[in-house]
C-alpha cells in the first residue's frame, strides 16, 4: 500500500514542487489548501507533470471544524507542513494575521495528529532562525537568534512546539527543514513562483523587470561586509528542495531516526550576491537587466550561507542545480507565464 501525505499549502511554491517529487517517489497524496496565496490551476499543472491525480480539500487549517472533518475525511500516513503566511514585511504588518494562522494551523493538524496516531510530520521552517550569525556556514548547532519579525518568530516558535510535543507523544516523529533561499522553476516551466501583486523576494522581481512589468530592480545596499558590497545569500533550487521532502520522510519512515525531533540545514552552501545573481542572469538569458543601488532594505541580513554536511550525510541529500540552472528555469517560468491565464 502506497503511504498517503498529506500536503497542507500544496498549491504554494514549494508545496506544489514537492508533490511531483512525491508522487514520483510512490506517495499518494491529499492536498489541504485555502488559496489565500496560491491558485488551483498550479495542481491542475502538478497532475499534467505527473500524470497522476490525487485529492484536494480548500479548509482553512486554523479553522479547528475544518481541520478536524479533513482528519476524519482520509486516511493520513505522514504529514508536510507548508501552509503558512511568509512575507517578513507583511507579518511586521500584521502580526496578529500571522500568529493566528501560523500557530493556529499547526497546533490543530499536530492536535488531529495525535488523535489519530499518525506518526510523521515534515515542517517548513526557515534560514531565518539563525538571523545574523557570528560564524558562517551556519550548521544546526549555530545559536538561533532572537527573531527580527513576528513572521520568523512563527518560525522559531514553531520549532519550540514541535519539540515539546516529540519530548511528550514519543510516537511522532517530526523533522524541521530549515530552507535558506528557494529559487527556480519546474524545469518543465508547468509550474513556478506565483506572487501576488509587487515581488517581495529577489528572482520574481529580476524576471519581471526583465520582462518589462517592472522598471527597474533596485538592489537593496552596496556597503554591506561582502565582498562586492551586496548581501549574500545561499540560493537554492526549489525541485532541489523538494527532494528533499521526500528524503525527509523516507528518513523517517526507515525506523533510523535517533531522537524523534531533528532539523536540517536545506541549503547548498554556496553564499551568491545581488550582484552575481544580475550578472549570472544576464549571462544565462542574454537579457540585460536594469537596476539600480538603492537603500538597505530593513531587516535584511547581511549574508547567510548553509553547511549542509548533516542532511548530506543522514539524509542522503545533496543540491544538484548550479545557479546559470537555477535562473534559467526561473526565466522559461517566466517566459510561460505570458500564455497562462491564470489570473
Ligand atoms: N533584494 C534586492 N532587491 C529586491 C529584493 C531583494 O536587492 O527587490 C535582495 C535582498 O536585500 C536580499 C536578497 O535580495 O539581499 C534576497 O532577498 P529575498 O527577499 O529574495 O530573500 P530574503 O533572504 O530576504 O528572505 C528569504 C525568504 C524569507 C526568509 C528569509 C530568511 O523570502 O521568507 O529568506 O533569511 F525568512
Amino acid at each position: 500500500m502506497e503511504k498517503v501525505v498529506l500536503v497542507t499549502g500544496g498549491a504554494g511554491y514549494i508545496g506544489s514542487h514537492t508533490i511531483v517529487e512525491l508522487q514520483s517517489n510512490g506517495f499518494d497524496v491529499v492536498v489541504a489548501d485555502n488559496f489565500s496565496n496560491s491558485n488551483p490551476k498550479v495542481l491542475t499543472a502538478v497532475q499534467t507533470i505527473t500524470g497522476k491525480k490525487f485529492a484536494v480539500e480548500n479548509v482553512d487549517l486554523s479553522d479547528e471544524k475544518q481541520c478536524e472533518q479533513l482528519f476524519a475525511k482520509y486516511h493520513i500516513d505522514a504529514v508536510i507542513h507548508f501552509a503558512a503566511k511568509k512575507y517578513v514585511g507583511e507579518s511586521v504588518e500584521k502580526p496578529l494575521e500571522y500568529y493566528r494562522n501560523n500557530f493556529f494551523s499547526t497546533i490543530n493538524v499536530l492536535a488531529e495528529m495525535t488523535k489519530h496516531n499518525i506518526p510523521f510530520f515534515v515542517f517548513s521552517s526557515s534560514c531565518t532562525v539563525y538571523g545574523e550569525a557570528e560564524t558562517l556556514p551556519v550548521t544546526e548547532q549555530t545559536p538561533v537568534q532572537p527573531a527580527l519579525s513576528p513572521y520568523g518568530n512563527t518560525k522559531q516558535v514553531i520549532e519550540e512546539i514541535l519539540k515539546d510535543v516529540c519530548h511528550t507523544h514519543k510516537d511522532i516523529q517530526v523533522i524541521a527543514l530549515r530552507y535558506f533561499n528557494p529559487i527556480g522553476a519546474h524545469p518543465s516551466a508547468q509550474i513556478g513562483e506565483l506572487p501576488i501583486g509587487v515581488p517581495q523576494n529577489l528572482i520574481p522581481y529580476v524576471t519581471q523587470t526583465a520582462i518589462g512589468i517592472r522598471e527597474c530592480l533596485h538592489v537593496f545596499g552596496k556597503t554591506y561586509h561582502t565582498p562586492d558590497g551586496t548581501c549574500q545569500r545561499d540560493y537554492i533550487h526549489v525541485v532541489d528542495l523538494a527532494k528533499a521532502h521526500v528524503k525527509a520522510l523516507e528518513y523517517m519512515l526507515s525506523g533510523k531516526m535517533t531522537d524523534n525531533f531533528d532539523v536540517f540545514n536545506i541549503g547548498t552552501g554556496n553564499p551568491i550576491s545581488v550582484l552575481e545573481i544580475i550578472t549570472t542572469f544576464e549571462k544565462v538569458t542574454h537579457k540585460k537587466l536594469p537596476y539600480k543601488i538603492v537603500d538597505k532594505r530593513q531587516g535584511d541580513v547581511e549574508k547567510v550561507w548553509a553547511d549542509t554536511t548533516k542532511a548530506n550525510q543522514i539524509l542522503g541529500w545533496k543540491a544538484e542545480y548550479g545557479l546559470e540552472d537555477m535562473l534559467n528555469t526561473a526565466w522559461k517560468w517566466e517566459l510561460s507565464l505570458k500564455n497562462k491565464k491564470w489570473e
